[in-house]
């Protein structure tokens, strides 16, 4: 099931917490530099051993990739690059799609049951949060999504703004959401 909480990600007793990275995962602001510094040195360093697969590239937009949580209560972090929004038409939707897509996959080849989400893109990349509502919210709810594992999917905004664009997603697509505790 879909949880939607407001609070800090980086706090959250799940299986894996999900990184809006960039495509160097050397870190970063936002929630990026949080999950960092919540995490410590060591999940720099395990970023670092990730081969470039091409220069300055360790994990390419859409993409995802698995570190554990050194500090953070979460056992792993699932790194993903969004899209940075370029007016909707160069394919933003897509690779948006594609980030909670290969997060999923991710925590299902690791037996993760529970996973946190931040509104991956909506910040520094400038994703329109309704329009980035709906992308996680249809992939999340995808056909068996949310029947296999994991079965606690949790989206966690920052602010009050992003918990309520993610409730109108659910609205309009009829999605079942267990306890919207806020923090
Ligand atoms: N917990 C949960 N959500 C958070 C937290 C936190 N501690 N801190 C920030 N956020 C929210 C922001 O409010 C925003 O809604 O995460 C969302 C994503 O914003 P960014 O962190 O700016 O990520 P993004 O827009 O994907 O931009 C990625 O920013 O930090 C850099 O290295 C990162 O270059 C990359 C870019």
């Amino acid at each position: 099931m879909i949880e939607i909480l407001q609070g800090d990600i980086t706090t959250l007793r799940v299986d894996a917490i999900v990184n809006a990275a960039n495509e160097s995962l050397m870190g970063g602001g936002g929630v990026d530099g949080a999950i960092h510094r919540a995490a410590g040195p060591r999940l720099l360093a395990a970023c670092r051993k990730i081969p470039e697969v091409r220069p300055g590239v360790r994990c390419p937009t859409g993409e995802a990739c698995i570190t554990e949580g050194f500090d953070l209560p979460a056992r792993f972090v699932i790194h993903t690059v969004g899209p940075v929004w370029r007016g909707g038409d160069s394919g933003e939707p897509q690779r948006l799609a594609d980030c909670h897509r290969n997060a999923m996959k991710l925590a299902r080849e690791h037996g993760i049951d529970s996973i946190a989400f931040p509104a991956i893109s909506c910040g520094v990349y400038g994703y329109p949060r309704d329009a980035a509502a709906a992308v996680a919210l249809s992939v999340l709810s995808e056909e068996g999504a949310l029947t296999r594992t994991p079965h606690r999917i949790v989206l966690c905004a920052f602010d009050a703004g992003m918990a309520n664009a993610w409730r109108e997603a659910v609205q309009r697509l009829h999605i079942a959401v267990t306890s919207e505790s806020l923090e």
